[in-house]
This record gives structure tokens, C-alpha cells and sequence, in this order.
């Protein structure tokens, strides 16, 4: 073929000039770091050094349910596609493929409601736009949540109850806590920054994605690509950190449970374009960026505005191959 070489070093001329040195960008906004996960051609979340699945124990009194809560690293499993060449089908220990975040089914003996958790390691997340491709449980009496943490009173949630969820009625509560939730004994749904949003879509039934984009003005929280919610009160200041979290405390008031069977959330990917509280971040960053007007210096961010089909195809883009094929 003669054409073959032709578009080959197209395709390398644009990948010279692909850095995305100077970083990402949604619309004007510029983003400096990335973190990009994709969980589902990963075989072992333990060997990641961008994450640290989550090892501790919460008392009843604590986790202000009947129950308490024990997150440990078996509850945080690994399922990856079967070959790494495959954006579809099901995962190496069957259903769907991802890293599952479990809460186990029945009553627990010691109290203490078995649960998963994964927090990115790096803290220094001061501003982004955070996305992931995920699928809840259908198993009622949990907790999902995808969420970016300072403190409990800086704090971006977006929440799924999946005993909440039917035929009809498919919310994700978005809330962003603060000191009136504090004040409040931690129930935001007293607070103006709480907000119950209906999704068109039964989240349990596939994948979809779940953003949210917080800025020093605001916080704006979507799926799919479209805009749920934007809000302006108590948005974080400080800097902080991603986590995944999938739980139950058995409280009538929000997760319900424990579930009876072992439920299960999926998590396709982890897409995160933020600025770092980090000096030496932030120097590596003015040493890389040369060349802000350098052609394809700062990369756009891709808006997804469809769900992440993991039956067809969970195809997905990833910036910072573009910095390590040159
Ligand atoms: C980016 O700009 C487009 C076109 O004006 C607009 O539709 C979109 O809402 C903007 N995105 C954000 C996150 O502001
Ligand atoms: C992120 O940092 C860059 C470089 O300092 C800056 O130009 C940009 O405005 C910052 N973005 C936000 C949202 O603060
Ligand atoms: C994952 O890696 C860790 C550390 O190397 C190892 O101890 C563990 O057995 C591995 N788990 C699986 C499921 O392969
Ligand atoms: C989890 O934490 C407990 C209590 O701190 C500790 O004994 C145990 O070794 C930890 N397990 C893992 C796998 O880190
Ligand atoms: C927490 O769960 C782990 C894994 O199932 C188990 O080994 C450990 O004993 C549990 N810890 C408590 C305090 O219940
Ligand atoms: C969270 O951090 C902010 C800023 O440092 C502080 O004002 C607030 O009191 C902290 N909240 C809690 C619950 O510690
Ligand atoms: C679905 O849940 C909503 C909200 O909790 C409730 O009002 C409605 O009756 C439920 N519908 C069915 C079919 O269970
Ligand atoms: C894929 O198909 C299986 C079997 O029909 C179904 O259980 C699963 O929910 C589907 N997954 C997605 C992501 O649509």
C-alpha cells in the first residue's frame, strides 16, 4: 500500500507537536496535571501507585448508623477485560469489567458493615474537572460515592442510594458540605448546597460518566456531558484528593441496608485535569511549558457526551498517551 507511510507520518507530525506540555483545558479554563486511570485493562489496583485502596474501621456511633463501616483492601477488586486489545465484554472473573467496589451482603457479625474504598494518593488537588465511567449497584441499602475531599466541611459528593432507585425515580444527590452541614449534624439535605437531581437513565442498568468541575466560583456537577447543577456557595478552597467509595451503615435516612447479597459498583475509568498546591509541581510545570502557543502546547479535554457502553464499546480517550508516544 502506498498510502500507509503517507498517513503514518501524518499521524507522527501531529504527534511531535501533541505534548499537551502546557496542559488541559475545558474551554478557556487551563488545567496544569493529570491523573488518568483505566480500570478496566488494569489487573492489580494494589500495584498503582496513583491510588491506595482504603484499610480502616468506622465505629456505629461514628458512622451515625445502626452499623459501622470496615473498608479493606479485599473489598476493592480488580476485573479486567479479558485482553488488553478490548474496549467490550466481560470482565476476567465474569460481569462486567472494571475494578469492582464492594459492600457485603447480610448482617455483620462484629458490627461493622465490610466495604470498599480507593483515595488517589496524590492531596494536592486544588481546582480541576473530575470524571469517571462507573455503573452503581442495583442492590438495595447502599452507598455509592465518587467524590473529592479536603475536610468534612470542604467536601464535592455526588451520591448514589440505591435504595432510592426504581422503575421511576433515578437521583443522585449532589452535595457540597460545609460549615452549615457541619452545623447541621452533617445532614447537607438541611443546607442550600444539597440538591437531588433526577438522571434520565437508571445509573444501575450501565455505565455512564459522572463529572463534576470545581473552580474558585463554583462547583458545576454533570452526566453524560450534561449539565446538572451548578453551585456557588461553599465551594473548597483548600486542596485535596479524589476517592471512590461504595458503603452502607444500615441508617433508615440515607444508605439503608446492610444489602442482603454482596452489591456491587464498577468503575470503568478515573479522569482527573486539575491545578496543583504543590510548589514543585507547579515549577515543573512552568519548566515544561514552554511554549504556550507552541501548536497542541494545551490539549482540550474531550466533552463525552454519551455513556461509556462497556457491551459495544467502553472506548475511551487518554491525554497522557499523547505525552509518552513521542
Ligand atoms: C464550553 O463552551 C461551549 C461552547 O460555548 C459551551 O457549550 C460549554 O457549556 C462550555 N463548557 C463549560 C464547562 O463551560
Ligand atoms: C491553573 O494554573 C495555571 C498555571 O498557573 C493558570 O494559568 C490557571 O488559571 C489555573 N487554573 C485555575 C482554574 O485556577
Ligand atoms: C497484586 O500485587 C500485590 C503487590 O505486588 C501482590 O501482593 C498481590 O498478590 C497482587 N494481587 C493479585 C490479585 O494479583
Ligand atoms: C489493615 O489495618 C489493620 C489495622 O490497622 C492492620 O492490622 C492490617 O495489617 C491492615 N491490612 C492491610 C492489608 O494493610
Ligand atoms: C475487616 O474486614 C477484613 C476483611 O474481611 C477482616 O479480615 C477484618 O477482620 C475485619 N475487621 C474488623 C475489625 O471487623
Ligand atoms: C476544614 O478546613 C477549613 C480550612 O482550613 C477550616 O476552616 C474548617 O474548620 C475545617 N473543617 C473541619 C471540619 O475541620
Ligand atoms: C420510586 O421511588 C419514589 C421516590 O422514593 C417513590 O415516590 C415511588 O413511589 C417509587 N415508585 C415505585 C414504582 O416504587
Ligand atoms: C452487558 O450485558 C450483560 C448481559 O446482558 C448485562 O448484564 C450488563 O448489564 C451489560 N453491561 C452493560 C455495560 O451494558
Amino acid at each position: 500500500m502506498f498510502v500507509a507511510p503517507f498517513f503514518l507520518s501524518l499521524l507522527l507530525a501531529q504527534l511531535v507537536h501533541s505534548d499537551c506540555e502546557c496542559g488541559y483545558t475545558v474551554n478557556a479554563t487551563l488545567y496544569t496535571d493529570l491523573i488518568e486511570t483505566d480500570f478496566l485493562h488494569l489487573a492489580n489496583i494494589t500495584t498503582d501507585t496513583d491510588w491506595q485502596p482504603q484499610n480502616y474501621t468506622v465505629t456505629p456511633a461514628l458512622a451515625r448508623g445502626p452499623y459501622g463501616k470496615n473498608a479493606s483492601l479485599t473489598n476493592v477488586v480488580a476485573n479486567p477485560l479479558k485482553s488488553k486489545y478490548d474496549w467490550a465484554g466481560d470482565g476476567i472473573n465474569g460481569g462486567d469489567a472494571g475494578l469492582q467496589v464492594l459492600v457485603r451482603g447480610g448482617i455483620p457479625a462484629d458490627g461493622l458493615i465490610p466495604m470498599g474504598e480507593l483515595a488517589t494518593t496524590r492531596t494536592d488537588m486544588s481546582f480541576g474537572t473530575f470524571r469517571t465511567g462507573m455503573k452503581v449497584t442495583g442492590t438495595r441499602g447502599t452507598c455509592g460515592a465518587f467524590f473529592w475531599y479536603f475536610n468534612d466541611t470542604q467536601e464535592i459528593d455526588m451520591e448514589f442510594l440505591s435504595v432510592e432507585h426504581n422503575a421511576t425515580s433515578n437521583p443522585v444527590d449532589l452535595v457540597l458540605q460545609s460549615a452549615e452541614s457541619e452545623e447541621a449534624g452533617f445532614n447537607a439535605a438541611q443546607t442550600g448546597t444539597f440538591q437531588v437531581h433526577q438522571l434520565p437513565f437508571d445509573p444501575a442498568g450501565a455505565f455512564h460518566e459522572y463529572r463534576f468541575d470545581w473552580s474558585p466560583e463554583s462547583v458545576s456537577f454533570y452526566a453524560d456531558g450534561v449539565l446538572l447543577d451548578t453551585m456557588t456557595q461553599a465551594v473548597p478552597t483548600s486542596p485535596g484528593h479524589i476517592t471512590l467509595s461504595h458503603w452502607s451503615t444500615g441508617n433508615p435516612d440515607w444508605s439503608a441496608g446492610p444489602p442482603t447479597t454482596d452489591a456491587i459498583l464498577t468503575v470503568e475509568y478515573l479522569k482527573g485535569y486539575f491545578n496543583s498546591s504543590d510548589p514543585a509541581r507547579q515549577r515543573d510545570w512552568a519548566k515544561r511549558c514552554k511554549d504556550p502557543s507552541a501548536v497542541n502546547a494545551r490539549c482540550p479535554i474531550p466533552e463525552v457526551t454519551e455513556a461509556p457502553n462497556g457491551n459495544v464499546s467502553a472506548k475511551t480517550f487518554f491525554l497522557a498517551c499523547r505525552r509518552t508516544r513521542r
